[in-house]
């Protein structure tokens, strides 16, 4: 099958680092000019407008996630990790797994979490705010989430610190940088870690999530061991680098805007509001893929059975159809239609945890640090095709 030579086949390449850098003029002329996009760099089409992105994500018959949802260059072989994890599965399969992990991951157990959170974060803070200057990313943003993901699954304290360093090598590999083989290793060792942690849950349950998961049932049916193993990957995957990134965006964005800052900074009941914001104006999955499973047309083009097409949450986001002004950003806007946590059968499990850690983490430095500025000069971008967000993100202020 040949696809359409669209006349600018450089529109949009998730792997161009111009566009990784900025992709939102991209995706504006993408919404514009070319709903359905082919992109040959990446061997996908792409959507790019919210209603398209929203009812593709809400029709998993026809956008399957099984054979996999990181788009990668042409040409380049993704390394996968093989375990069944619930976000590469279609229904029937991905509804029996979510109904079993959703009983451990219940509102409840995340909502008792925010001491905890609370504790993490302002440890964190305290190690660095005298200093009058830090790297986010090293200091706060990449520990507390794996810290709190480490404290939801029960792992003692005098196991953090190698969980943590596996954790980091697992989130920081990339098959495009070639650092997947440090990160498979990383997996390899998470995975003979949970394995004996999963056997002494069978034996002595307490009241941590991966004990809730082993007593878990649905229809009489439990978890497998390779199941429970694969969502405590997918948990690491999952939620630490994505939560990581939206607090080092927003990071930024606020430094950018200094006048929303102090708002926020003297009234901390608008940052949950502020954070639906910042996860619609600078998503970090920008957009995942999905794989046709018939022919669909869109707009007057068709899409054949076996492509895949790149579902771009971020682009939806700044759609001018649903939000007015899209490209500006405002704490009061309440954007309740964005597509940052995905949407329908694989919506974010752990959105409600990553709102708690970003809400708590942002009141914490708002308190400490409220006038911090980013030396962009010394940041270093995550070159991770549509992931958004920061590798290294040096900070300064005045200490007071
Ligand atoms: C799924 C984004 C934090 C666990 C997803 C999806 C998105 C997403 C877009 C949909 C995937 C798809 O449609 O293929 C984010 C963002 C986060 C975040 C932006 C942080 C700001 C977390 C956290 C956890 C988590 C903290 C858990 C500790 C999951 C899981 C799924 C998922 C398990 C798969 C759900 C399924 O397949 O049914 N996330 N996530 N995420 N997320 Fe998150």
């Amino acid at each position: 099958m040949t696809h359409p030579t669209v006349p600018e086949s450089s529109l949009y390449d998730p792997f161009d680092t111009v566009v990784q850098d900025n992709p939102y003029p991209a995706y504006a002329r993408l919404r514009a000019e070319h709903p359905v996009y082919w992109t040959a760099a990446s061997n996908t089409w792409v959507l790019s407008r919210h209603a398209d992105v929203e009812a593709a994500l809400l029709d998993p018959g026809t956008y399957s996630s099984a054979s996999g949802i990181f788009p990668t260059p042409a040409g380049m072989e993704m390394t996968e990790l093989f375990l069944p994890m619930m976000i590469m599965t279609d229904p029937p399969r991905h509804s029996q797994l979510r109904a079993l992990v959703s009983k451990g991951f219940t509102a409840r157990r995340i909502a008792s979490m925010e001491p905890v959170v609370t504790a993490i974060a302002t440890e964190l803070v305290q190690g660095f705010v005298q200093a009058g200057a830090c790297d986010l990313v090293a200091e706060l943003a990449g520990p507390l989430p794996a810290m709190v993901i480490a404290d939801l699954l029960g792992v003692p304290r005098e196991d953090r610190a190698q969980f943590r360093q596996w954790s980091s090598l697992l989130v920081q590999a990339d098959p495009v940088r070639d650092q997947a083989s440090a990160g498979l290793a990383a997996a390899a060792s998470l995975y003979d870690y949970f394995k004996g942690f999963i056997a002494q849950r069978h034996k002595e349950p307490r009241n941590d999530l991966i004990s809730a998961l082993v007593e878990a049932k649905v229809d009489g049916q439990r978890l497998t061991e390779e199941e429970l193993l694969g969502f405590c990957l997918l948990l690491l995957v999952a939620g630490h680098e994505t939560t990581t990134n939206l607090l080092a965006n927003s990071a930024v964005i606020l430094a950018q805007h200094p006048a929303a800052r102090e708002r926020l900074a003297r009234h901390p009941e608008l940052l949950p509001g502020a954070v639906e914001e910042l996860l619609r104006f600078d998503s970090p999955v920008q957009g995942l893929s999905r794989a046709l499973t018939r022919d669909v047309t869109i707009h007057g083009t068709t899409m054949p059975a076996g492509d895949t097409v790149l579902l771009l949450f971020g682009s939806a986001n700044r759609d001018e159809r649903i939000f007015w002004a899209a490209d500006r950003f405002d704490i009061d806007r309440e954007p309740e239609h964005h597509l940052a946590f995905g949407r329908g059968i694989h919506f974010c499990l752990g959105a409600a945890l990553a709102r708690l850690e970003t809400r708590v983490a942002l009141e914490v430095l708002l308190r400490t640090c409220p006038e911090w500025e980013v030396d962009e000069g010394r940041s270093r971008r995550l070159r991770s095709g549509p992931i958004r967000g920061y590798l290294a993100l040096p900070m300064h202020w005045s200490p007071r």
